[in-house]
């Protein structure tokens, strides 16, 4: 495919994206959906935890980021109502998701869109710096991490996407209240560090839960809720981390995470299909055979942008194209059925083929919330490139 026609199929993917977030808002106004049953959004199946509100208006701010929205006045009173309604979430103790909400989601859009138009307001941007000092308190000092919603036990390697925040939140407080900012690093470096200790393998995949003496802080062993075992790599896990190391990178320059997302990179293209999307578990023996082969397109969608930031920040330029063509590899599938839900008017979702929590039967072979907003990233992203 020409780069001229992937630019048109990413052009009008972004376009369906626009028609389905209408649709859904239009039809459900004020409501934050988490993943389709049987393509609709609306129904009574459970969420297990509360973490996606902040993705419906991550895609709104996306689409005035794009430069593309068809009617930007349209998405950006929807995207400041939608925001708006959830500031009350930055004091959130239950949760370890402040990170998806305040700095993929909402706020922190909001506040780099008054910057871009020379209009910067603190009050938004003090929104995302609290969400960052409340999600560091759920940090142990035993076993240093941030304990996920589950327990004190428990580390979630999803956490990683959650850390920029507490790093961002440094920054900010840096100049105002250096000993919060500076504790504030500290918690979200030893956390970095715990990951890398005890969810990364030598291989570079992922575990999804680490489990902790919370009495020692000793850490021991690998678990699961989302992926096939505790010693599986489930594709999710390895994208968060890919995604959220190359963060965390551009936010401190250490390159102890630039490694760890690169080595995640390279374990993502060595064990993924050639169309650029995993099975929802690399070591489910489904993964291995094309009759049972399950997907998750959400995974491939947080991958494709993981890579493309990648290739921003390395200097070796052709291991930066390298990361780049891949990533425009998973695009150009994603783009087009039976991935894109553009040929099944039925379907309120943009993206199919998304799996939630296989386990408990939530949204499996459906539209994910998260799903929807990293595609649209990853679309964002790679107009940049084409
Ligand atoms: N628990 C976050 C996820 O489903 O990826």
């Amino acid at each position: 495919m020409s780069d001229t026609q992937l630019k048109n199929q990413i052009l009008s993917a972004l376009s369906f994206a626009q028609n389905q977030v209408r649709r859904l808002i239009e039809t459900h106004p004020t409501f934050y959906p988490l993943y389709t049953h049987h393509g609709h959004w609306k129904h009574d199946q459970p969420a297990w935890t509360h973490w996606c509100d902040g993705f419906l208006p991550g895609m709104m701010w996306l689409f005035l980021e794009s430069g593309h929205a068809d009617d930007p006045s349209y998405w950006r009173a929807h995207a400041e109502s939608y925001s708006r309604a959830l500031e009350h979430r930055k004091e959130d103790r239950d949760v370890h998701d402040l990170g998806f909400l305040f700095y993929h989601g909402t706020y922190k859009n909001w506040n780099d869109a008054t910057v871009r138009e020379g209009k910067p307001n603190a009050a938004l941007n003090d929104v995302v710096t609290r969400a960052g000092e409340v999600l560091a308190m759920r940090f142990k000092e035993k076993g240093q991490y941030l304990r996920s919603f589950i327990s004190d036990e428990s580390c979630f390697i999803d956490i990683m996407m959650n850390v920029p925040v507490i790093f961002y939140a440094a920054q900010q407080l840096g100049t105002r209240n250096s000993e919060l900012g500076t504790n504030l690093h500290q918690i979200a470096t030893a956390h970095c560090a715990t990951t890398i200790r005890t969810l990364i393998r030598g291989d570079a995949s992922t575990a999804h839960e680490a489990i902790f003496n919370t009495t020692t802080g000793e850490f021991l062993r690998q678990s699961t809720h989302q992926g096939f075992r505790g010693d599986s790599c489930w594709s999710r896990g390895l994208a968060w981390s890919l995604y959220g190391f190359g963060t965390c990178f551009e936010l401190t320059r250490n390159p102890e995470y630039l490694r760890t997302a690169e080595r995640h990179a390279e374990f993502y293209i060595a064990h993924t299909p050639a169309d650029g999307v995993p099975p929802w578990d690399y070591d489910h023996p489904g993964s291995l055979t094309t009759q049972h082969f399950l997907p998750d397109s959400s995974a491939a969608a947080i991958a494709a942008v993981g890579l493309m930031n990648l290739s921003r920040l390395l200097t070796d330029s052709l291991r930066a194209r390298f990361y780049k063509d891949y990533a425009l590899n998973i695009i150009q599938t994603l783009t087009q059925p039976p991935y894109l839900a553009i040929d099944d008017p039925k379907w309120e979702g943009i993206l199919k083929r998304g799996v939630y929590h296989i386990h408990k039967n939530l949204g499996v072979d459906e539209s994910v919330m998260w799903g929807e907003f990293f595609f649209v990233q990853a679309l964002v992203k790679a107009l940049a490139f084409c």
